[in-house]
């Protein structure tokens, strides 16, 4: 709290040693009501997940293991953009106290080096025309050393520590990251996408590259050539065909 600069984003913050996701007990605490805004933090995750139901490693002191409440004034359909809106703040938050800039891999992957610094998961609870709640999980490699990564991670995952030569600071961190996640939902919900898709678009190593899609029932390829109003990604195919992708994996080609 000692860092904290925002109106509502973090003024309500539910401390944790340790538990088993703090997606889930945001989700519970969304239920009940809780404040736009309700942080729920932990040193450590015993059970962490990642999108698609992929496990996440939480190791205890060295992350930054969180996920925000937020109830913007959105339609479902906006909600993907949350996503896209958390990039663009958690990239500034680590150039702020880092001097690091990381890359954004759409849609929602921060590597340095090509490697994952960062991952967003962003899960809602809504009925089918209203958002009650979108809940971002944020995981945020700090202060693991190399050999502190289980070992299928230790080619595609990397830490600001190994990365910048030095510990830091993870209160200042997450009350940065706060700092601009206020500041741009703000945006967004004002002014709408076009601000943030600019700086989206200015962070990402995914734009003018040629893509794989791989989707639930289908794979693409083609080449990336921006991100829709809505957060999907745009494909030219070799046919010229303009193709929206709207979730899954991408993996880059020559
Ligand atoms: C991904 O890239 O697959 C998303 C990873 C999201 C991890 C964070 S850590 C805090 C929150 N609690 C969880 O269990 N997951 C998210």
């Amino acid at each position: 709290k000692k860092y904290l600069t925002t109106e509502a984003f973090g003024r309500t913050i539910r401390y944790f040693e340790s538990c088993d996701s703090t997606q889930f007990i945001a989700h519970e605490l969304a239920q009940e009501g809780a404040q736009d805004g309700t942080v729920v933090v932990a040193e450590e995750q015993l059970t962490g997940k990642g999108r698609m139901a992929r496990p996440w490693d939480s190791k205890a002191y060295k992350g930054i293991w969180m996920s925000v409440i937020t109830r913007p004034h959105l339609t479902p359909q906006q909600a993907p953009q949350m996503t896209l809106v958390a990039a663009v703040a958690i990239t500034r938050a680590i150039e702020e106290v880092t001097g690091l800039t990381a890359q954004i891999k759409w849609p929602n992957d921060l590597l340095i080096n090509q490697k994952k610094i960062t991952g967003i998961l962003t899960e809602l609870q809504a009925d089918p025309d209203l958002i009650k709640s979108i809940i971002l999980g944020i995981g945020i490699n700090v202060n693991q050393s190399i050999e502190e990564f289980p070992d299928e991670l230790t080619s595609i995952a990397t830490s600001l520590k190994i990365e910048l030569g030095q510990s830091v600071n993870r209160a200042k961190l997450i009350a940065t990251t706060l700092k601009y996640l206020e500041e741009y939902t703000k945006l967004y919900e004002a002014h709408g996408f076009s601000p943030i898709k600019l700086l989206w678009e200015s962070y990402s190593n995914t734009i003018g590259r040629r893509i794989r899609a791989t989707m639930v029932n289908q794979t693409v390829e083609g080449l990336a050539i921006g991100i829709t109003e809505e957060g999907m990604l745009e494909l030219k195919l070799d046919d010229g065909t303009i193709y929206g992708v709207y979730s899954g994996d991408i993996e880059f080609r020559k």
